[in-house]
């Protein structure tokens, strides 16, 4: 096992219920509130009044900010910010998917320093990113999930859009641990099915990133992620085909949560290469990031599986239950079952059918290596993959 730092400093209520007592828990951290939140769901599902209800009997102010979209903006976010600041807000609560917990990040930041969050972006045009993080000062945050999916509820990390130039890109740093994380997983009950397949290989994709692309011998972090990955196999399809199922519900918004914290990765050394060609396809045309992730997954393996064949066949064998001694046809068993589980969730597609032009993605794998590669040339992972490397996935998920 490699050396490793791990911070953990989010509180969490999990449970039942637990939506109701925001307003306790954000009283110990502030008395006027920016709460963020997206444009549709919390109030058709009557959970943003009960959050604001709560915050209110708990004799706390509340502004609402309810205008963050998937894939979130950097407009979106400098707005907030700029009205967290006029309104003196000192506490930021977000309510919703990883995009408006996300924001209500970069809405933190912005907060506090007054700058665009553009600059903060990771492989940003203007270089600043490498004197801006990590982001060490920010207001405080709570978040409340209503999507299982980013472990943006407890990580320190958070992904904004740069839509004038599709730069679709982290922030991070220890500013941006939620003082606190209300996991409720009953408010997880309206996501419907696209959103809870997408979600689940969205958990899925963070455990097997490490566990495939990591050079540590770490069996402790070996285990947690199959089980984490057994787990949402095996719920996703019971929350599918009852949305109000409380364990399938439960199990699986805790394993969002765990699969980013560090448990499951530090230790190994592991990359995110197919987060990072994704994340540019999700910020040149606003896709699912989960539905994305399912369509590079299986082309990424049939690229690099052949490097590495005794982890995809360890894989296979533990999380799928593959019964194959051969290390090269475990692998293969492996890459076709986490096919299989795509599509039985709904979840396997295309480029093409998302809408995206064959004739864009020399430009996007370009913004994929220049953002997701850190200046290095490359996308680190089992291999460097250089822009030629990014096309060939990007045309083998094309159609
Ligand atoms: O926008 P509203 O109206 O709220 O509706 C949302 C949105 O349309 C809806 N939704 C959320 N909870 C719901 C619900 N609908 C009904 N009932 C509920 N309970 O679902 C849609 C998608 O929401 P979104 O927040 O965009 O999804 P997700 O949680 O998958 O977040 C995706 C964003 O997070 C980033 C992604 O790149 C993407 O921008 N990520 C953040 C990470 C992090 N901070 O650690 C890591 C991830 O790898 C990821 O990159
Ligand atoms: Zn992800």
């Amino acid at each position: 096992m490699l050396n490793f730092q791990l911070q953990m400093p989010t509180r969490i209520l999990f449970g039942k219920g637990e939506v109701d007592d925001i307003g306790r828990e954000a009283a110990k951290h502030g008395r006027k509130i920016l709460l963020v939140t997206g444009r549709g769901s919390t109030k058709k599902s009557g959970v943003l009044d009960r959050v604001r209800r709560s915050l209110e009997g708990a004799g706390l102010e509340v502004i609402v900010f309810d205008r963050i979209e998937p894939n979130p903006r950097t407009t979106t976010v400098d707005e907030g910010g700029k009205l967290a600041r006029v309104e003196k807000c000192d506490l930021i609560v977000a309510l919703g998917g990883g995009s408006a917990m996300d924001a209500a990040k970069g809405i933190a930041a912005v907060a506090v320093s007054g700058r665009p969050i553009y600059e903060y972006l990771v492989g940003n045009k203007t270089g600043l990113w490498k004197e801006l993080l990590p982001i060490r000062e920010a207001l405080p945050i709570i978040t409340i999930p209503t999507l299982a999916a980013t472990g943006s509820e407890a990580n320190s990390g958070a992904v904004i859009t740069h839509w004038e130039s599709n730069e679709k890109a982290s922030i991070s740093g220890p500013a941006l641990y939620p003082v606190a994380a209300i996991l409720d997983p009953e408010l997880t009950y309206t996501v419907p099915a696209s959103y809870t397949a997408d979600g689940c290989v969205d958990i899925f994709t963070h455990l097997y990133e490490g566990y495939l692309t990591g050079e540590g011998d770490a069996r402790v972090q070996d285990e947690i992620a199959e089980g984490l990955m057994r787990t949402v196999i095996r719920f996703a399809k019971t929350a599918l085909e009852q949305p109000d199922h409380y364990e399938a519900r439960a199990s699986i918004l805790w394993a969002s949560t765990l699969a980013l914290i560090g448990i499951a990765g530090e230790g190994r050394g592991g990359a995110f290469p197919v987060h990072q060609m994704e994340h540019p396809l999700s910020g040149h045309y606003d896709i699912s990031h989960g539905r994305g992730l399912a369509i590079l997954t299986p082309a990424y393996y049939r690229y690099v599986y052949r490097e590495r064949p005794e982890r995809f066949a360890q894989l296979g064998r533990r999380v799928f239950g593959i019964q194959e001694t051969d290390d090269l046809l475990a692998a293969e068993k492996s890459i076709a079952a986490t096919e299989a589980w795509f599509k039985q969730i709904g979840a396997w597609d295309t480029l093409q059918n998302q809408g995206i032009q064959r004739d864009s993605l020399a430009g996007i794998a370009s913004d994929a290596v220049r953002i997701g590669g850190r200046g290095k040339g490359y996308i680190p992972g089992i291999r460097e993959l250089r822009e030629s490397d990014v096309l060939s996935i990007y045309k083998a998920c094309y159609e």
